[in-house]
């Protein structure tokens, strides 16, 4: 059972503060409840050992130390979320489809980019901030609505670049690179975020696939501009720890992160980098199928947020195998259900109660 209220920085937040009865209000109880959970302050966590081995990283490898926030309020305005950071007022992410919205100016973060604006504002110019984030998302082994990244930022003067021969998005560009490479099977791709220009993601290799774990790039001159720095370039980075960690420590499986099993959680005693996760036996997944016809508004990813209400972390996969539209122009979308536990075999019967249960409601 969920406390009801959260400590957060210092912060007491109520339930009520964050689920409510605002009509823009999409945060359910198991979103709440992952509220100040802070795995990455957690030394003996996966996530914790990880943030701690970054940290490391830059101070060894720059003198002028970076900053580190780690305890700043997933709780944020849409301002500080969106605006600041130069997203435009129609950019999907802003749709309650994506974001989880506590009323209509306060989102839960859906990126530590979030904290950019007010950090530069303060005159910081080497951070790195980590903290949960919230993303309404489909449902799979490498996604959670709640992850956690790092973002980093690095402002320069024109005494970094002036030296060089290069002009400052350039300076600022290699610099970046030169960051981030590293030990793990990676590449780079162009993309596009409206808050950095040139962006880049870098991908690493993973369970057979290429999987996004940062974007980064450097910050538009506006950002700085309106933090008052006419004068500078920037890069800027944010990181997705989870799926790093799953690479560097074999985690097969996202939900992993949550979990309160023994069998876990004392793998990662040490506190250190270099060990390799022993799955404990995997249990058998029971798949259900299920086929309904859509409207306009269906999303999957509301579909996913009824899934994981109801089955909590027993979902382990919602897949659209199946997809027909009718001579009438009605589509009938059948999706497969994989649940698993983590810790023990699922009956069928107790499956079929859970749905049935669902639907009840
Ligand atoms: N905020 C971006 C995301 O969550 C990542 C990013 C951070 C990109 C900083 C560029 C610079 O996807």
């Amino acid at each position: 059972v969920a406390a009801s209220v959260v400590e957060i920085g210092g912060l007491k937040i109520a339930k009520e503060d964050v689920v409510r009865d605002d009509p823009t209000n999409n945060v359910p109880d198991a979103i709440f409840t992952k509220l100040g959970m802070q795995l990455h302050r957690r030394d003996k966590h996966p996530i914790g050992i990880l943030k701690n081995a970054i940290y490391e990283y830059f101070d060894k490898n720059y003198s002028n130390k970076f900053e580190k926030f780690d305890n700043l309020c997933p709780i944020v305005s849409v301002k500080a979320n969106f605006d600041d950071v130069l997203v435009p007022a129609d950019h999907v992410s802003r749709s309650d489809n994506d974001t989880y919205y506590v009323d209509s100016q306060t989102v839960l973060r859906c990126h530590t980019s979030a904290h950019q604006a007010e950090l530069l504002r303060r005159g910081c110019t080497h951070f790195l901030v980590t903290g949960d984030v919230y993303r309404r998302d489909s449902i799979d082994s490498t996604h959670y609505p709640v992850f956690h990244q790092m973002e980093g930022v690095h402002v320069f003067s024109p005494d970094d670049w002036g030296s060089s021969r290069v002009d400052a998005t350039s300076y600022a560009t290699q610099d970046l690179k030169a960051c981030l490479e590293g030990a793990v099977e990676m590449r780079w791709v162009d993309t596009y975020f409206p808050f950095t220009n040139p962006s880049f993601e870098l991908e690493i290799f993973f369970q057979e696939k290429w999987l996004e774990v940062l974007g980064c790039g450097v910050m538009e001159q506006e950002i700085l501009k309106r933090s008052g720095k006419t004068d500078n370039s920037a890069w800027a980075f944010g990181l997705g720890l989870e799926r790093l960690a799953m690479v560097l420590f074999d985690i097969p499986d996202i939900r992993l992160f949550w979990s309160t099993d023994e069998r876990f959680t004392s793998q990662f005693a040490k506190g250190e980098l270099g060990v390799k996760f022993k799955p404990f036996s995997k249990f058998p997944p029971c798949y259900k199928d299920m086929s309904f016809w859509i409207s306009d508004s269906f999303t999957e990813n509301n579909l996913c947020e009824v899934v994981r209400g109801i089955a909590g972390d027993l979902v382990e996969e919602v897949r659209l195998i199946d997809s027909f539209t009718n001579e009438k122009g009605m589509t009938s979308h059948c999706y497969r259900i994989a649940y698993r536990s983590m810790e023990r075999s699922l009956t069928d019967e107790e499956i079929n109660d859970l749905q049935n249960h669902g639907i009840v409601c």
